[in-house]
């Protein structure tokens, strides 16, 4: 058994401290869940791990043994090895998935020259797919996998390099239940084979089902550290955050207005087939289905993105109109609070307040254009208090906040726009359990409100305790509407199925 271990462990960004004084310890054949609110310090303590900042104190040591870990191959060297959270950004998309996995290691060097051995590259890929159970096409380009193939290029890349310590940051956030059962069923061999995993996830249920041990942070400090079979899932979400959570859900209105949005035979280029549905004032309306039933490719439809309408009519507030692109989707009273947030919802390089200002430049504009900054201060301020944006301030560059508060910004800008109906595609992914009643509460008040709101979500219990009323996606048509309180999940699950 390898025991590897991280002892007083601190590092600061200009106006914050990451973390403060952690001690962490896992062992190699078992799986270790590390947990803790969004902005917790999850993240940063394994980037330490995996070498990717040399400017922390504190030790690393295996075995006993001080480790030097001040860059990615030094902590690779050492058998460490990481999937980052946010996978399109460690691939190439144009390359081969034996590319991606091999990378430099087919590079032979002679003199000055250099090769590499295409055959020998792609058996060896195939070798190390095949050892972990996959089976995927190493010539296919990374461009065209799934987002759970990706994943899995990325593991095999890890244990193609000597493998002791695997790290998996929120490997499940974008997957369905079966892409979720697969990484599970991979994550199992590796313990088998006796590395050791460290595993972050928002979501306990996982935790509970594959992990042995568990450390919880909190505000960049370890809390607690713990079996898992000597803890409950209440107990654990009261030191993340460091109350009870009390009741998830609020308290939904079930009064309504005239019908705020109107979708008649909506069908896009690929996936959507002729759906139709009306929102009212003050109506929370889901729309439920398994990963890949077209949520998405619906809310994106309608919001007018990527030219995807081709046939269908929206009318808001009983006028017709023409939803051809986003900008007349805003123009209009429609706001898209998108799944992918990083490539769709948020611009990383620009600050907080840039980016809750963007979507209504119009609103901060003085006499001849110019952006009233002032106003854009005040209103980025009265949002990050609202949502609980975790951010040393409203200039922060939004690539350096977590990921669950990139998210928050996401939904934050929306907030300023004053739409008539709001569209929410997959808001809580990535989100801790305290922010996730945040966004709930948010949404009803948006509702209170009278905006028309639709909630696109795979979780069943998110559209039971959020929704009014529910349309349920089938392979890109809507197989049945029900009446969230005359429901439950299993028959949510069972017209999401394919039943009928
Ligand atoms: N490069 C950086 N520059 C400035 N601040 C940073 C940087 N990296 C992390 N932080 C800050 O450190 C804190 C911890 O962030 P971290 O990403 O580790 O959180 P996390 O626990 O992984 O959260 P999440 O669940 O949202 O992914 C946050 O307040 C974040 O804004
Ligand atoms: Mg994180």
């Amino acid at each position: 058994m390898t025991t590897l271990e991280m002892k007083n462990v601190s590092i600061e960004f200009p106006g914050v401290k990451a973390l403060n004084g952690v001690d962490f310890s896992v062992e190699s054949g078992k799986t270790h869940a590390l947990i803790g609110a969004n902005g917790a310090g999850k993240s940063t303590l394994m980037k330490v791990l995996s070498g990717a900042y040399d400017h922390y104190t504190g030790e690393i040591l295996m075995d006993g043994q001080a480790l030097s870990i001040r860059s990615p191959k030094s902590a690779m060297d050492s058998g460490i090895q990481i999937v980052y959270q946010e996978v399109d950004t460690a691939l190439i998309p144009y390359l081969t998935v034996a590319e991606n996995i091999m990378l430099m290691d087919t590079v032979h060097n002679m003199g000055k020259k250099q090769w590499v051995n295409w055959k020998q590259m792609h058996s060896k890929a195939a070798t190390i797919l095949s050892e972990i159970n996959l089976t995927l096409n190493t010539k296919k380009l990374v461009s065209e996998l799934t987002l759970a193939e990706k994943q899995m290029v990325l593991i095999a890349r890890a244990v193609s390099k000597e493998c002791k310590f695997l790290i998996l940051d929120e490997p499940t956030a974008p997957l369905s239940h079966t892409e979720t059962n697969e990484l599970f069923r991979i994550v199992l061999e590796l313990k088998r084979r006796n590395v050791g995993i460290i595993f972050i996830s928002h979501r306990l249920p996982e935790i509970f089902k594959i992990c042995d041990e568990i450390t919880i942070m909190r505000n960049g400090e370890v809390v607690e550290r713990q079996r898992v079979s000597d803890t409950t899932q209440n107990k654990v979400v009261e030191h993340m955050l460091g109350q009870e959570l009390g009741e998830q859900f609020p308290e939904r209105s079930i009064t309504f207005g005239n019908t705020v949005l109107e979708v008649k035979g909506l069908t896009d280029r690929e996936k959507i087939k002729g759906f139709s549905m009306q929102v009212r004032a003050g109506e929370i309306v889901g729309i439920a289905g398994l990963v890949g039933a077209g949520k998405t490719e619906f809310c994106k439809a309608l919001f007018g993105a990527e030219g995807k309408l081709v046939a269908g009519e929206i009318k808001v507030n009983g006028k017709r109109v023409s939803v051809k692109n986003p900008y007349e989707a805003v123009k209009n009273g429609l706001a898209l609070v998108p799944e992918e947030r990083r490539k769709e919802g948020i611009l990383v390089n620009e600050s907080v307040e840039s980016n809750l200002s963007v979507v209504n430049l119009g609103r901060f504009s003085k006499e001849l254009s110019f952006l009233d900054r002032k106003k854009e201060k005040l209103v980025a301020k009265a949002l990050i208090n609202r949502l609980g944006i975790k951010t040393p301030s409203e200039e922060t560059k939004v690539q350096n906040l977590s990921g669950g508060n990139q998210q928050k910004v996401a939904i934050g800008k929306w907030l300023v726009a004053e739409a008539d109906v709001y569209i929410f595609d997959e808001p809580t992914k990535g989100v801790d359990v305290g922010a996730k009643k945040d966004i709930f509460n948010l949404i009803v008040e948006l509702a209170s409100r009278g905006k028309a709101i639709i909630y696109a979500s795979s979780e069943a219990s998110e559209i039971m305790g959020i929704t009014n009323r529910v349309y349920i996606l089938y392979d890109g048509k809507s197989v049945k509407e029900l009446e969230t309180n005359s429901t439950n999940e299993e028959e949510l699950l069972f017209y999401s199925t394919g039943g009928r």
